[in-house]
């Protein structure tokens, strides 16, 4: 078993849109109408959008392989790119997903790990995240990963508002 970390450029556009829209049906389709699903695929992961945010400096895309295959992928933001204000010392873990099949074999941890130690690189003093409230196998993964709930904040899911809860993890 291997594991393999790559950043992405703005050539891996399409990849990262097939992976970003792969993840995010997968984890929630279920619970959203296709409606708001498709809203939001259709906003947040067009070619255009995806190909500004891998051009901002801010912002970090990174596909993790499992045995040679694109496993999932890690956006952290850095200063004026964070969803939030949070300022210069905080790191924001916008997208952190690992395919369905790829679950729970360690991968999701290694991303975390990828993203404190960008962060500690850099002397931020936290990295913070916002997690659907109903996301319950996210919010236990990074409870168990050491965050704890700060706020909460709006997400709106096509026109459908939704409660993200702020997670944030003090570096020492
Ligand atoms: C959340 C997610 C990133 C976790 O990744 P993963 O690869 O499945 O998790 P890992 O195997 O790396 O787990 C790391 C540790 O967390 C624990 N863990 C994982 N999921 C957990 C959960 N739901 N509750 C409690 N602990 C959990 C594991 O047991 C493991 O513990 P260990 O270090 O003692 O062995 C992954 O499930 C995922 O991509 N989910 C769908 C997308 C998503 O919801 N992303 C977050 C959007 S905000």
């Amino acid at each position: 078993m291997t594991i393999n970390i790559k950043q992405c450029n703005l050539e891996d556009s399409r990849k990262l849109q097939e992976i970003s829209y792969e993840t995010f049906n997968e984890t929630f389709k279920d619970q959203n109408s296709p409606e708001a699903m498709n809203a939001y695929l259709e906003r947040a992961f067009n070619l255009k959008q995806l190909e500004k945010e891998l051009s901002n400096i801010s912002s970090e895309f990174f596909f993790v392989y499992f045995n040679n295959e694109v496993a999932g992928y890690l956006k952290v933001n850095t200063n004026d790119a964070q969803s939030e204000e949070m300022g210069q010392e905080s790191l924001e873990i916008e997208r952190i997903y690992i395919k369905n099949k790829f679950q729970k074999y360690g991968l999701g941890k290694y991303l975390l790990n990828k993203a404190m130690e960008i962060a500690m690189e850099r002397n931020k003093k936290k990295v913070w995240l916002g997690v659907w409230e109903k996301n319950e196998n996210a919010i236990g993964f990074y409870k168990k990963m050491g965050f704890v709930q700060t706020g909460a904040h709006s997400f709106y899911m096509g026109d459908e508002e939704q409660i993200d809860f702020i997670m944030t993890k003090t570096l020492n």
